[in-house]
């Protein structure tokens, strides 16, 4: 794989705005003609959605090693069957989450031991590395505001099992993110997810078109 893949992951906490800066990316790279594969962990495969249904919604408490390893399964599927087959293709690939939120849901919140982390997770992706990564960060309030109010506005209970997290979750993804911002300055951009969706996407799509010389 070309080293300077058209390889974008996005990432943060709960409901900061990452699935809509995903699409947004879209739709700015699809106006220039490019094909856009736009996927998200856990899941992009028949496996690996069958393992997000299992690992948003277990049956039974997993545990951290368990957690680790079904994001995983997820991540190698999705890597081989449909990442780097589009990469491969000249597409541009677009990721919601990829896998700093491993280092950060199942390392900072679930306590893997980072080296067995770290040898998973290479495991998992054989290489194949986002060029550049989105974190998108703001103030937990926020954060939790915007949950609240999607739930409501879906009429739903919660979604997930991390969206009815405690403020002191939603906490520790903050800094867990920050924490690889400051780890990967090379590959991680941080933006201000509490300015509005079309500024967020602005100073996204201004990284883009550097990062990626376009
Ligand atoms: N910059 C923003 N300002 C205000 N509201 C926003 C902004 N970005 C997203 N939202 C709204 O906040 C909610 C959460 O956004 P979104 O679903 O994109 O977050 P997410 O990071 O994908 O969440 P999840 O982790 O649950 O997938 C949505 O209702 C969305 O419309
Ligand atoms: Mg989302």
């Amino acid at each position: 794989m070309p080293q300077f893949s058209r390889f974008i992951s996005i990432e943060g906490g709960e409901g900061v705005g990452k699935s809509y800066l995903s699409h947004g990316l879209q739709t700015r790279l699809q106006q220039l003609q490019y094909e856009v594969l736009l996927t998200r962990e856990p899941g992009g495969t028949p496996l690996a959605d069958s393992v997000r249904q299992i690992f948003l919604n277990p049956p039974e408490k997993p545990t951290a090693l368990a957690e680790l390893f079904l994001v995983s399964a997820a991540r190698t599927q999705h890597v081989q069957k449909l990442i780097r087959p589009a990469l491969d293709l000249g597409r541009w690939v677009i990721c919601d989450r990829f896998y700093d939120s491993t280092r950060v849901y199942q390392g900072d919140l679930a306590g893997v031991d980072s080296k067995v982390l770290e040898s998973v997770i290479a495991m998992s992706v054989e290489g194949c590395h986002p060029a550049q990564t989105f974190v998108l960060d703001c103030p937990t309030d926020i954060a939790m505001d915007r949950v609240q109010k999607r739930t409501k506005q879906l009429q739903l209970e919660a979604t997930n099992r991390y969206d009815e997290g405690s403020r002191e979750m939603y906490e520790s993804l903050r800094k867990g993110y920050l924490k690889r911002v400051a780890e990967f300055p090379e590959r991680i951009v941080r933006l201000d997810a509490s300015q509005t969706p079309e500024q967020v996407l602005d100073d996204a799509w201004a990284h883009v078109k550097q990062c990626f010389k376009l």
